[in-house]
This record gives structure tokens, C-alpha cells and sequence, in this order.
């Protein structure tokens, strides 16, 4: 069965890459939760997508020129017109506590975001969290950048690895020569590109971002291994529909 990811949390739904949004993910019945991982300036390991946090909260300047205490005082929630409310910059440890507590039984992918900018050290800090405790839930790791996936390969050989790309046959063929590469994680426009190689693909696919009715019953009816999408309960009702 296709496994539902939510993107961000519940991203359509609530402020992206907040607790508030990853409660909702669970609360909705998600497979899956993907985020965003950063560095901070004093080495925390931060829950953001954009390398500034302009975007996202009521703070300027990047991630990483920041401190955990500098970025804690800026609002990452008011500014989601559609839901708005008020949310702190997450950390990694403070999103997997609140998996384990809400007793999260699915996947978190671990997106490290490093392809454009490389924060030293970063791979090895996030192996030392994930392996720190035991979960309640299975987590995997992926990232744009393949360094990383390399990295995290040399010290972690428990738990999947998947390379993100857009629509770049480079980095398509590179995953699939990379044997320690369990799936790639592709824009949808890949996926409906390569209709006809889906069945016999072989690595897993999770396509991001599948937010339209037909996007989701495509990948359902290709067996996809996810989809990453920014409606979990609409891509859940939908699943359950087309299983009945
Ligand atoms: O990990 C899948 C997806 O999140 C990759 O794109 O830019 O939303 O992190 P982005
Ligand atoms: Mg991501």
C-alpha cells in the first residue's frame, strides 16, 4: 500500500515544519511525516525548509547565523494566512519527543537540507539524536545532496536511505548505481514522465509533492512505495475510497 507522507507536517493545513503541524499529521492517521533539517549557529539541529527564516516566521536573516535561543524567540506559525497561529522553531529533538509521545507508529524521513549549504557536521549530529533512544516509530533519512547520503551511509546502515531530486536523469541514474540507496524521492512531473519504467523501477518511489485528487490515485494505482503530500487526510480519504 502506498504509504501516505505528510510534507512539512500537515502543510496545507497548518504553519509547515511546526509542532502544531506534526501533531495534525498524526492526529490524521499520516504513514509518514517528512521535515526539513538545518544547522544552527551553536550546532542544534533545526526543523526549517528555507536556508532563512524570512519566509516562514517573523524573523529575518539565515539559519545558520542564528542560535537555537535567537531563533526560539521569532514566531514560525502567525504567518500561515489560512490557519495562522502561534508556533516556535522546532528542533529535530523536540519533533521526535513529541512523535513519541503522541505515540507515532509510522516513518519520519529525515530530509537533511544541505544542497545549498553544506553545514559541517550535520550528518553525524543527526545519526547521535536518532540513535540516542528508541522510538516509537521507523525513520529513514534522504537529502538533495549526495554527499550527505554518503555521509550518513558511512556511519548508519539501519535505516533507509532515499535520494530527492526534480527531474534530473543525473541523479536518477546515480541512485540507481548507489547499491546502499534504498529509494528515490522525485518531483511528481518525474514520475508522470516515466509511466512506462514505474513497474519494473528498482528502487522505491516516493514523489513529492502529490497534492491533486488524480496525482494521488496515479501513484495508488502504480503501487507507489508513498507519495510526500501537503493534504494527508484528503490523500487518506481518497486511499480509502478507491481500497473500498
Ligand atoms: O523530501 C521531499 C520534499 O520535501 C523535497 O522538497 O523542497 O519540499 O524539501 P522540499
Ligand atoms: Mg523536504
Amino acid at each position: 500500500m502506498t504509504k501516505i507522507i505528510a510534507h512539512r507536517g500537515s502543510k496545507g493545513t497548518h504553519p509547515e515544519n511546526t509542532l502544531a503541524a506534526f501533531k495534525e499529521a498524526v492526529r490524521v492517521g499520516s504513514d509518514g511525516i517528512e521535515l526539513d533539517v538545518q544547522l544552527s549557529k551553536d550546532n542544534h539541529l533545526i526543523v526549517l525548509h528555507d536556508e532563512t527564516i524570512d519566509r516562514t516566521t517573523n524573523g529575518h536573516g539565515d539559519v545558520g547565523s542564528l542560535t537555537l535561543s535567537e531563533l526560539k524567540q521569532f514566531d514560525a506559525g502567525s504567518w500561515f494566512e489560512k490557519n495562522p497561529m502561534v508556533q516556535e522553531v522546532p528542533t529535530l529533538e523536540e519533533v521526535v519527543m513529541l512523535l513519541k509521545k503522541e505515540n507515532f507508529q509510522g516513518l519520519l524521513n529525515i530530509e537533511i537540507k544541505t544542497d545549498k549549504i553544506h553545514y559541517e557536521g550535520i550528518e553525524k549530529i543527526i545519526v547521535q539524536l536518532m540513535k540516542s533512544q528508541r522510538w516509537s516509530f521507523d525513520y529513514m533519512y534522504s537529502s538533495f545532496y549526495f554527499k550527505s547520503l554518503e555521509k550518513i551511509w558511512d556511519i548508519e546502515k539501519n535505516h533507509n536511505i532515499a535520494s530527492v531530486f526534480g527531474m534530473s536523469e543525473e541523479d536518477e541514474k546515480h541512485a540507481l548505481q548507489s547499491v546502499f540507496i534504498e529509494g528515490i524521492h522525485p518531483k511528481i512531473d518525474w514520475v508522470l514522465d516515466h509511466l512506462d519504467d514505474l513497474a519494473d523501477f528498482p528502487k522505491a518511489i516516493r514523489p513529492w509533492t502529490v497534492n491533486e485528487e488524480e496525482k494521488m490515485k496515479l501513484c495508488f494505482s502504480y503501487h507507489l512505495a508513498g507519495i510526500h503530500t501537503d493534504y494527508p487526510a484528503k490523500a487518506l480519504q481518497i486511499r480509502k475510497l478507491i481500497q473500498n
